[in-house]
């Protein structure tokens, strides 16, 4: 069994980012080559690299190469442009706060630069990029403990693995690592309709680690977990607020209720880059609502009857009293709320709480 270390969904040669397309995958691997912001802006926009964490360090790349072209075409005045282009990068995607919290970070690095401002931000996102994989490996750790002390079979929500960050995985990272100790039995991965994330994405890279996994319509998730077998559901994260409300993939709060209902753990997987402290709940985390024809289409051909409307969130927001634990670099939450998610983000070292 590998280490999901193979896997790199973005990584920065010879003046520019590639993306590994997740639009095509797992028929084909293709990179997008992003020369500069506006391409990296498309990429997000159009689901080229997804996930929150991704996002954020694809949006960091993007603000080096566009302070290597602003700084090019005006050396005098490159901070007013950068600034547009931020503005550009922040308006691809609302929901995940890792896209924000990766433009603030660039942004104050880039507030105390002096001369060209290229290889300290080029150097910035190649930290941030860094930083989240080391922070997916801890993660993954401790979420495996947790496993350990309840093993048996998981189940697991759209894709919050290599591909959704830097590498490894926040909630797939914790997978990898159970596994690697035998804690888990079988995996379970939820199609994910309409971007079938779970289905293409998810099943790909575990299989790619040798990680069997076995697929369910998101239909048949309560009644897998009414039977007893699963232990934990285990998810990513686009945004939590700071009374523990998480924003996820659409059905995840539907698994967090049937969970509840049949007594299974609910553990969300994400970094401190994914807590929003200055988002009080979850009903102030804006929604994304993407095309109707991801809804009404499948694979680019359309299948619903002739005249349906559709609606579709691409994200919900599970309320912080249905999840068990939060995991993130800096510790373990149990029942995370307020105050506990406060002392978290206060800690310089790592806690269980
Ligand atoms: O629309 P997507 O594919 O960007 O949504 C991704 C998710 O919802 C993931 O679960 C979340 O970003 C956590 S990824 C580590």
């Amino acid at each position: 069994m590998s280490t999901g270390d193979f896997l790199r969904p973005l990584q920065w040669r010879d003046g520019r980012l590639y993306c590994l397309d997740q639009r095509r995958l797992p028929q084909r691997q293709e990179e997008v080559a992003c020369a500069d912001v506006r391409a990296v802006a498309e990429a997000i926009r159009e689901m080229v690299v997804r996930g929150a964490p991704a996002i954020g360090i694809a949006a960091a790349y993007g603000v080096a190469l566009a302070a290597r072209d602003r700084y090019g075409e005006d050396a005098a005045h490159w901070r007013q442009a950068l600034e547009q282009d931020m503005q550009l990068l922040a308006a691809t995607r609302p929901t995940a706060v890792n896209l924000f919290w990766a433009l603030e970070r660039m942004r104050a690095r880039a507030a105390a630069l002096e001369g060209d401002p290229f290889p300290s931000l080029l150097a910035e996102a190649q930290r941030i990029h860094e930083e989240d994989v080391a922070a997916n490996q801890r993660m993954g750790e401790l979420g495996a403990e947790l496993i350990a002390q309840d093993p048996g079979a998981v189940l697991t929500h759209c894709n919050a693995g290599a591909l959704a960050t830097g590498g490894y995985g926040t909630a797939l990272g914790v997978v990898r690592a159970a596994c690697a100790q035998g804690s888990i039995s079988t995996v379970y991965a939820g199609e994910t309709r309409p971007w079938l994330q779970g289905a293409r994405l998810t099943a790909w890279e575990l299989i790619h680690d040798g990680i069997p996994v076995t697929l369910i319509a998101e239909g048949a998730a309560a009644h897998l977990l009414r039977g007893g077998e699963v232990r934990w559901v285990i998810v990513g994260a686009d945004r939590i607020a700071a009374n523990g409300d998480v924003a996820n993939k659409i059905g995840t709060y539907g698994l967090a209720v049937a969970a509840r209902h049949h007594g299974v753990g609910f553990m969300v997987v994400a970094p401190t880059s994914t807590i929003d402290p200055a988002t009080p709940s979850g009903e102030a985390i804006p929604i994304e609502c993407r095309a109707e024809a991801e809804v009404l289409c499948l694979a680019g051909r359309r299948v619903a009857a002739t005249g349906a409307r559709a609606w579709n969130p691409v994200f919900d927001v599970t309320p912080a009293g249905l999840v068990d634990v939060l995991v993130t670099e800096k510790g373990v939450i149990h029942r995370p709320d307020a105050s506990r998610i406060a002392s978290l983000l206060e800690a310089s070292d790592e806690k269980m709480y």
